[in-house]
């Protein structure tokens, strides 16, 4: 099956209440990981490439790499660029084939957001590509762009249905208290459900995004911890929140925070415990593994998008 947009499975994950994961990807065994897992649940995909992972990989080898594991999959996989933050970007990456794009022009204003976001809409849509735009700002690191906490902004309700109608996305990532990266909350985790429920009555049956959705699972904490790590103070988004928003309108839900600590936590446990291995096979097949679980575990019990095909 070739690459899809987002479109129809975005669409089917709303009015079947369950979202479809997007997960970031840089190298190979997280990219098979995630998708031995997906064939497994039988459940639709977004792999998703940031600005960052095209740089450290250079974007043949990834694009060769997805299109190697669509062909073997036969499930819908959309490719998606994560965060590109111009239009220069959104283009390059349609004409290199990419399926869906997002473009976060959260950090210009209203009218800046919607121009470069029609623009975009205007170059990807002719040539079936999807496109997500952000409306608020999360707090963290969007890749090159740094929101700090103060900075960060809930999106305004009130703003959707005329950023939305002017610029024809296809879905919207809103800010509602989550945050990129792995120290999520200070405190007790809040998330602003009530602009959500908002949001989704200005646009009826309109695909909402949650970015910064990992939930920093404690066994990888304490993992890593152990095992010569320090990620103290480290809190994500419970995952019963996760489950919440995806019976509502949020369709996508972003992980990529997550990933990383289950391939981390692997590859430390096993090194620790194997001080004589020097063969990266013998560490990065764990870490492969330990992708291959969790992504099973957030299809089945945290997006319920699994048997979805
Ligand atoms: O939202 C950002 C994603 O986690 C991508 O992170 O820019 O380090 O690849 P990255
Ligand atoms: P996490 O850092 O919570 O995994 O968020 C990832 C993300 O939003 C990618 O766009
Ligand atoms: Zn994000």
């Amino acid at each position: 099956m070739p690459l899809v947009n987002t479109k129809e499975m975005l669409q089917k994950a709303y009015e079947g209440g369950y979202a479809v994961g997007a997960f970031n990807v840089n190298n190979m065994e997280m990219i098979q990981g995630i998708v031995s897992a997906a064939i497994e649940e039988r459940a639709p995909l977004i792999l998703q490439v940031s600005n960052g992972a095209r740089k450290y990989a250079n974007p043949i080898y990834l694009k060769a790499l997805i299109e190697s594991a669509v062909k073997e999959s036969n499930l819908p996989i959309a490719l998606h660029l994560d965060h590109g933050d111009s239009y220069e970007l959104c283009v390059s990456a349609i004409d290199d084939g990419f399926t869906s794009v997002m473009i976060d022009a959260s950090h210009h204003s209203f009218e800046e957001n919607i121009r470069i976001t029609r623009k975009v809409v205007e170059y990807a849509h002719p040539r079936n590509v999807t496109v997500e735009a952000e409306l608020g700002r999360l707090a963290g690191i969007e890749d090159d762009i740094c929101v700090s906490e103060n900075d960060s902004a809930f999106t305004d309700p009130s703003q959707v249905q005329e950023f939305v109608e002017r610029t024809g996305v296809d879905s919207l990532a809103i800010a509602i208290g989550t945050s990129h990266g792995v120290y999520k909350f200070k405190s007790e985790p809040k998330l602003r459900f009530d602009i959500l429920e908002e949001v989704s009555k200005r646009l009826p049956y309109f695909p909402i995004v949650l970015h910064g959705a990992s939930s920093v699972l404690p066994e990888y904490v304490e993992i890593i911890q152990n095992n010569g790590g320090a990620m103290k103070g480290a809190k994500g988004v419970p995952e019963e929140m996760l489950r919440k928003a995806a019976k509502m309108a949020v369709c996508k839900i972003n992980i990529d925070s997550d990933l990383r600590m289950a391939f981390t936590a692997a590859i430390r446990k096993h090194l620790f415990e194997n001080p004589s291995h020097f063969d990266p096979r013998q560490y990065l097949a764990p870490a492969r593994e330990n992708v291959k679980q969790l992504v099973k575990h957030k299809i089945k019990n945290v997006l319920g998008c699994n048997n979805k095909i």
